[in-house]
């Protein structure tokens, strides 16, 4: 992350900590003096917005657990005790569980634009990598979560999911009982799963430090693709991005905010103030909204492993995205046909979230399977011809250039292998 500064220590206690633990000239170099395009958007506060949000999880997380019972028998309860008796903790906990959906939000348009900006292609891999495991992390923190509060839906969606496991053969019976702790969902479930929902976030902590050393150690995409070549395509990070992601952070805080306090349940399921009840089987059980898309997949399928093979083939297909876009251009700006794709990946997903939500019969399954055919076409099949048959548009000479207002005047359409890959 370092390597950037310019930090010289002044005085002589400065002097003492440089030469024992360059711990100053590393924060300076990666977050004072680090070399960022000059050109990034708004699209690229992102990465700064979910650092907050992670930071505002674990601290609201840490004040909520001082006062949660890991217990079937106290779990409901002690979040009600939470919601009407301690100082402030229905702001805690609204915080905390709209807190996952801003994540969430947040994560996604990260990741739609990494693929529009193509930041997942050649030399970010890593970083685009490590932001999928990021993900997967998330989700398990997320859906742990979920069954703290002991409602309907937490009972009936860790039922739901955990069993999804018995789908593989032979070892998946023992498996679920593994993960059970028993012969169904129960107090040592509820127990291993607010375990690992305290660990997992400080692990999602650990694998975001490596996905800043890892953009870091390549320099930042920006909206041209382009590689800086000069001292004039970047801007020192500080105050330039500092101030530009703070403001990001304070909109992006007011929306929080809107959720917190005027429609804290909207994201919520109302079955989930009602306590766990094993013998009574809620009418739809239904994850929470950014499951949605995944579960649309699940079911999607008529055979349950091959339902489960699709979800996590779903994610999986991510992992192996920058060696499937075969394209020599990395911007989607300049690419009139992956343009147009994109959007239509982008209104896929959205369908499969609304329909992950319908009842899985009729026209929806019908139209569940239309769309997942195509979320995996889109990465199978379109990115990797797309390269070959798409004529990309002149990209410009510099990140200077395309600033300046020079864009297009670069190079002929079509011979624009090199800038890309310097
Ligand atoms: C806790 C979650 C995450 C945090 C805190 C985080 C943080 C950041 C930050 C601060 C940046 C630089 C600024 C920016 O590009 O917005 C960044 C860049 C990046 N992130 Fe993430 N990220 C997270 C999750 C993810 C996920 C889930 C993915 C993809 C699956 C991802 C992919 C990328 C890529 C490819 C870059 C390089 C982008 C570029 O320079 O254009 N990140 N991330």
């Amino acid at each position: 992350m370092a390597g950037h500064s310019n930090y010289v220590p002044q005085s002589a206690a400065a002097k003492w900590l440089e030469s024992r633990l360059p711990v100053i000239s590393l924060v300076r170099g990666s977050f004072v003096d680090f070399p960022t395009p000059k050109n990034l958007n708004y699209w690229w506060t992102f990465g700064g917005i979910l650092f907050f949000v992670l930071i505002a999880q674990i601290l609201t997380g840490i004040v909520l657990v001082m006062h949660y019972t890991a217990s079937t028998d106290a779990a409901f309860a002690s979040v009600e005790h939470i919601m009407r008796d301690v100082n402030f903790g229905w702001l805690l906990r609204y915080l905390h569980a709209n807190g996952a959906s801003m994540f969430f939000i947040a994560v996604f348009i990260h990741m739609f634009r990494g693929m529009y900006y193509g930041s997942y292609k050649a030399p970010r891999e890593i970083s685009w990598i490590l932001g999928v495991i990021i993900f997967l992390i998330m989700m398990a923190t997320a859906f742990m979560g979920y069954v703290l509060p002991w409602g309907q839906m937490s009972f009936w969606g860790a039922t739901v999911i955990t069993n999804l496991f018995s789908a593989l053969p032979l070892v998946g019976e023992p498996i679920v009982q593994w993960l059970w702790g028993g012969f169904a969902v129960d107090n040592p479930t509820l127990n291993r799963f607010f375990s690992l929902h305290y660990l997992l976030p400080f692990m999602i902590f650990g694998v975001v430090l490596l996905h800043v050393w890892a953009f870091h150690t390549t320099g930042n995409n920006n909206p041209t693709g382009i590689q800086p070549k000069t001292k004039q395509d970047t801007l020192p990070f500080h105050p330039y991005y500092t101030m530009k992601d703070a403001f990001a952070i304070v909109v992006f805080m007011i929306f929080f905010a809107y959720f917190v306090f005027y429609i804290p349940n909207y994201l919520g399921h109302a079955d989930n103030y009602i306590e766990a009840d094993p013998l009574v089987t809620p009418a739809h059980i239904v994850p929470e909204w950014y499951f949605l898309p995944f579960y649309a997949i699940l079911r999607a399928v008529p055979d349950k492993l091959g339902g489960v093979i699709l979800m996590f083939g779903s994610i999986a297909v991510l992992f192996v995205l920058p060696w499937l876009d075969t394209s020599k251009v990395r911007s989607g700006a300049y690419r009139p046909l992956f343009k147009q794709f994109f959007w239509i990946f982008a209104a896929v997903c959205v369908g499969l979230g609304y329909l992950g939500a319908m009842p899985a019969e009729g026209i929806y399954v019908v139209l569940a399977r239309i769309l997942t055919a195509y979320y995996f076409a889109h990465f199978l099949i379109i990115l990797p011809l797309l390269g070959f048959l798409e004529k990309p548009n002149a990209t410009p000479n510099s990140i200077s250039e395309s600033v300046l207002g020079g864009s297009g005047s670069g190079q002929p359409a079509g011979a624009v292998a090199a800038p890309e890959t310097k």
